[in-house]
């Protein structure tokens, strides 16, 4: 499918504020693709597909990870937007004829990120975090300085004020959360 195809799909499968904000992704993943001289293309069409998932419900999610056997109960049950990231590759390869692995693996780790992302894995976790249609949160306009300046630097960053917003809230923070963290704040 070239992109055009994606985005008309997608505009049919998303709800309007879901769609406003991957094309937002899509366009600050290519242009922090620009800044850091990786493919546009593939930040593009990864920021198109990587939500690609969130327009089935959640039970026919959890019904969707059964079929194609990804379903871990005890990590969806205590976190279920992890779902939608852990089906997008399968969606994207099924739905949106994505075979580009690159692309595939970027959209798979967009929710909590993973020790040692490539350049693309960063730029797609970032971007989700950064797009112009995000609601301002504290921290938001040094992360996005730093999504143009330093990516693992940006990627450490967002990782914390989502944990320290997790623990405000008094929410459980995932395993592969913390441990990208670790591995970032390491570098
Ligand atoms: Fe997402
Ligand atoms: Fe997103």
């Amino acid at each position: 499918m070239n992109t055009n195809e994606i985005e008309q799909k997608l505009k049919e499968h998303l709800k309007p504020s879901r769609y406003r904000h991957t094309v937002g992704v899509a366009y600050t993943a290519a242009s922090m693709a620009m800044a850091f001289e990786e493919n546009l293309s593939k930040a593009y069409r990864a920021g198109l597909l990587h939500d690609c998932a969130k327009g089935y419900a959640l039970e026919e999610q959890s019904r969707l990870c059964e079929q194609y056997n990804i379903m871990d109960e005890q990590l969806f049950h205590d976190s279920p937007q992890l779902m939608h990231s852990a089906l997008a590759p399968y969606i994207a390869r099924e739905f949106y004829e994505e075979s580009d692995e690159e692309i595939l693996s970027a959209i798979q780790c967009h929710t909590t990120g993973k020790p040692a992302m490539t350049n693309l894995e960063k730029i797609i976790f970032i971007a989700d975090y950064i797009e112009p249609n995000r609601k301002m949160i504290p921290g938001l306009t040094r992360a996005r300085k730093l999504a143009f300046t330093d990516l693992n630097d940006c990627t450490c960053f967002i990782l914390k004020q989502t944990i320290d917003y997790l623990k405000s809230q008094g929410n459980k923070i995932g395993h592969q959360t913390i441990e990208t963290y670790e591995y970032y704040r390491k570098l």
